[in-house]
Parts: structure tokens; C-alpha cells; sequence
């Protein structure tokens, strides 16, 4: 097995205080970093440093710790452009996180774009946050939402895309590696196919940015969105990229403190953007927060990070299939590091119970996908998720506690 990701995994590890935590007497194992990631200890002292020493509002108050706070809160944005590659940093917007990103875009970019009879496109493989905005704004809209069917490896169909794509299609938005089958979808072929169209394309990279690097101009994506706790920063934190002549037509999502310029009575008028898309006083501990991990993957580098968990991906879907009745929903041929999976005759919600018992955290249940899974005739699957703290150790306790749990739920199953 070649350990491609040749970063310091020992120094890693100790850098997440939960990491040395114990579940249930045993030794904790994280396999649950879709969900959300741990926090290495350099965003946890960021933020407490903040609070306790240099707190602070942003955007306000002439006194030292406020313009100091909005200095810092300032060097975040342009990090994060950095980071990503924006061209200008006035395209990054602070959100809450992917879902207040994409509700923002479907509803802003829908009020200034889409007229009745315009067609929106999704994927089957959709997180609910990147659907249900959707089915709002077409709605209101009158315009028709259409989702691309995926095959039975979890990849999208392209011929279908294709046919589905019209020169009604305002935008296509969809999710760079989906949360539940793990398919890295060919974004750039969507990208370019959809702009030949004349569509726009939002990217959902909740589960990419943490795990590859990410080069937005290169990729030529009209909006990219992600959240902070699932790159080792804190909740409450998110970011919108858009392209500046789109962010620049789309009106405000939200009103308050902060996005206007001049306020009367009877109207307003807006500042220009980041600002515009940034209503009340902000997430600012948190932002300084994803700013420290941000720095933390940098320094790691994103290209060895996405290299280690291709290899604990390839060696954990190799080991999972030492188990007996079990099936990998989610077979693409390139994939980010997460991994479905279903045993005949077990439910994942026993197996989740059973393995955090043995001290494994994993996610089970519908993986915030209804349409994914009912799509592979499911209910619930059980999954793991990797981060850049994960190890091939791990793996191998994981692979013998299910093959424990399979052979104590199903007797007659042997090894
Ligand atoms: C692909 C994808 N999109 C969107 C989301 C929503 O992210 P959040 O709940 O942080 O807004 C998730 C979270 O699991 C996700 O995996």
C-alpha cells in the first residue's frame, strides 16, 4: 500500500485536542468529517484569543480593538480568495454556511434571472440544501426545475444532461463531491457544457474544499459555495464565491446593519458588494476561526491532503469488501473520500449504535439525500467519511469491529 500523502500524520493528529478523547472507554475514531470536522486546536485558540483578548466589533466603532477586528476580519476575505484563487476579493461573501450560501444565490440570483418558463437544473445526487431552495425560487418564479438522473454507481448521467439542457436553463447547480455516494462529479464538462448553453453553474462544494485543492477561476465555476465547520473551522461560518459582474446584478438577500448605504423611510439604497450580501453584525470570532484553518490546510498543503485520502479511500473500499452481504452505494470511478454502504439483513442504525459503542463515530440514517437514496431503492446507509487525520490503523479497527457486529447481528455469517 503506498502511503501517497506525505505529510507528518503523528504531528496531525496532535494537533486535534478530540482526537485524544475516548468514546465509550475506547479510543475515539472520527469517520464522520462530511458531517462536520473536528477542530484542530489552532482555530479553537484563534477564536479564544479573539474572545478573550482582542474582542471587538467590525465594520462600526473607530476604537483600537474594533478597527483592529475589522482589519483581521478583512485579512480573512482576501485569505479565502486566496485560497480558492477569486480574482478580486469582493466576490467572497460571509455566510452562515453552504445552505444560507445557496438559499442566497437561488433566491437573489432567481429574482434577477429567472421569468416563467426558465428551467433550473439539479442532480439527483443532491444535498436537500442544494434542492429545496430551488424548489422555492422556481415556484415563485414559475419556472421548472429538472434534476439529471444518475446511473447505478452513483454517476451522473451525461448523455441526459445533455438532453435536459436547453437554452431555457438559467443555472445548474450541483454538488462537486456528493455527501452520500461520494461521486466527484465532472464539473469542469459541466461547467464548460453548461456555459456553451448560456447557463450559469453553481458549484456545491461542501464536501470538496477541505478535501482538494480548489481554483475557482480555473475552473471557471459562477459561484462557489462552502461551510467552514466542514474544513476544520467553526460552525456558523460559510463562504460565497461569485463571479463580480453576477454578484453585482443580483439584489440583496437579506436587509439590516451593514448592506446599506443610505436608509429614508420609504427606500434604500445598498452598498456595493461583499457588503450587499452582508446584513448585520457578522460571525466574526468564527471568521477569524476559518481564517486559522484556512491557514492550517495551506500549510499542510491541499494537494498532499486530497493524496492521503484517495489512499485511505482505495484501502478502506478494498478492506470493506472482506465483508460479508455488504454493498458500496456509491461506485464512481473518481470519488472524494466518503464511502455509503448497506449489509443485507442489518439496519445501519444498529450498526452505527454497535460501532460507537467500540468507540467508531459514522454517520447512518438518509445522509440528507431522500432523492440519492431513493434512487438506490433505500431508506438508510450507513457511512464513513475521511478527513486528513484519518489512518489506515483506523481503517483496520473499523473493518474488524463491523466484521464483529455483522457476525453478532447475523450468527450464521462466518469469515
Ligand atoms: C454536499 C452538501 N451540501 C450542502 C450541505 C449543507 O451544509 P451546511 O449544513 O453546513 O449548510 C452539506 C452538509 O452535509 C453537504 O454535504
Amino acid at each position: 500500500m503506498s502511503h501517497s500523502g506525505q505529510f507528518n500524520i503523528r504531528k496531525v493528529r496532535q494537533e486535534f485536542p478530540m482526537l485524544q478523547q475516548h468514546m465509550h472507554g475506547k479510543p475515539f475514531i472520527y469517520f464522520d468529517s462530511a458531517a462536520t470536522t473536528q477542530k484542530p486546536k489552532c482555530v479553537i485558540d484563534a477564536m479564544n484569543q479573539f474572545y478573550q483578548t482582542q474582542y471587538g466589533t467590525v465594520h462600526r466603532s473607530v476604537y483600537d480593538f474594533a478597527s483592529q477586528a475589522t482589519d483581521r476580519y478583512n485579512h480573512v476575505r482576501q485569505s479565502i480568495k486566496e485560497f480558492i484563487n477569486a480574482a478580486f476579493v469582493e466576490e467572497i461573501i460571509f455566510t452562515k454556511g453552504t445552505t444560507e450560501a445557496i438559499n442566497l444565490v437561488a433566491s437573489s440570483f432567481g429574482k434577477a434571472f429567472l421569468q416563467p418558463g426558465d428551467e433550473v437544473l439539479i442532480t439527483v445526487m443532491e444535498h436537500h440544501s442544494n434542492i429545496v431552495p430551488w424548489q422555492w425560487i422556481c415556484k415563485e418564479r414559475k419556472a421548472h426545475l429538472k434534476a439529471i438522473p444518475i446511473d447505478d454507481h452513483g454517476e451522473l448521467i451525461l448523455e441526459e444532461f445533455e438532453k435536459l439542457l436547453t437554452n431555457r436553463t438559467k443555472i445548474v447547480s450541483l454538488a462537486h463531491i456528493a455527501n452520500s455516494t461520494g461521486t466527484l462529479n465532472p464539473i469542469e464538462e459541466i461547467i464548460n457544457r453548461s456555459h456553451a448553453k448560456g447557463a450559469k453553474v453553481l458549484i456545491d462544494g461542501a464536501q470538496s474544499i477541505a478535501h482538494m485543492p480548489i481554483d475557482v477561476q480555473k475552473l471557471k465555476a459562477d459561484f462557489y459555495v462552502f461551510s467552514g465547520h466542514k474544513a476544520y473551522g467553526p460552525t456558523g461560518v460559510g463562504i460565497l464565491y461569485g463571479k463580480r459582474a453576477l454578484l453585482e446584478k443580483m439584489p440583496p438577500y437579506q436587509g439590516g446593519g451593514d448592506m446599506i448605504d443610505e436608509v429614508m423611510i420609504a427606500s434604500s439604497t445598498y452598498q456595493h458588494i461583499p457588503l450587499k450580501f452582508e446584513a448585520g453584525t457578522p460571525m466574526i470570532a468564527e471568521v477569524m476561526g476559518l481564517g486559522e484553518a484556512i491557514r492550517f490546510l495551506q500549510n499542510l498543503g491541499m494537494d498532499k491532503v486530497a493524496a492521503w485520502e484517495q489512499d485511505l479511500l482505495e484501502y478502506a473500499t478494498k478492506r470493506l469488501h472482506e465483508v460479508g452481504s455488504l454493498r458500496i452505494i456509491g461506485t464512481a470511478a473518481k470519488k472524494g473520500g466518503i464511502i455509503s454502504f448497506v449489509v443485507d439483513g442489518l439496519h445501519p442504525l444498529d450498526i452505527g449504535t454497535l460501532l460507537d459503542l467500540r468507540g467508531i463515530a459514522v454517520r447512518t440514517g438518509q445522509m440528507c439525500a431522500q432523492p440519492t437514496l431513493k434512487r438506490f431503492h433505500l431508506a438508510s446507509v450507513t457511512r464513513i467519511s475521511f478527513g486528513l487525520h484519518n489512518t489506515f490503523e483506523e481503517i483496520d479497527v473499523f473493518i474488524h469491529a463491523l466484521k464483529e457486529i455483522v457476525l453478532l447481528l447475523r450468527p450464521s455469517m462466518s469469515y
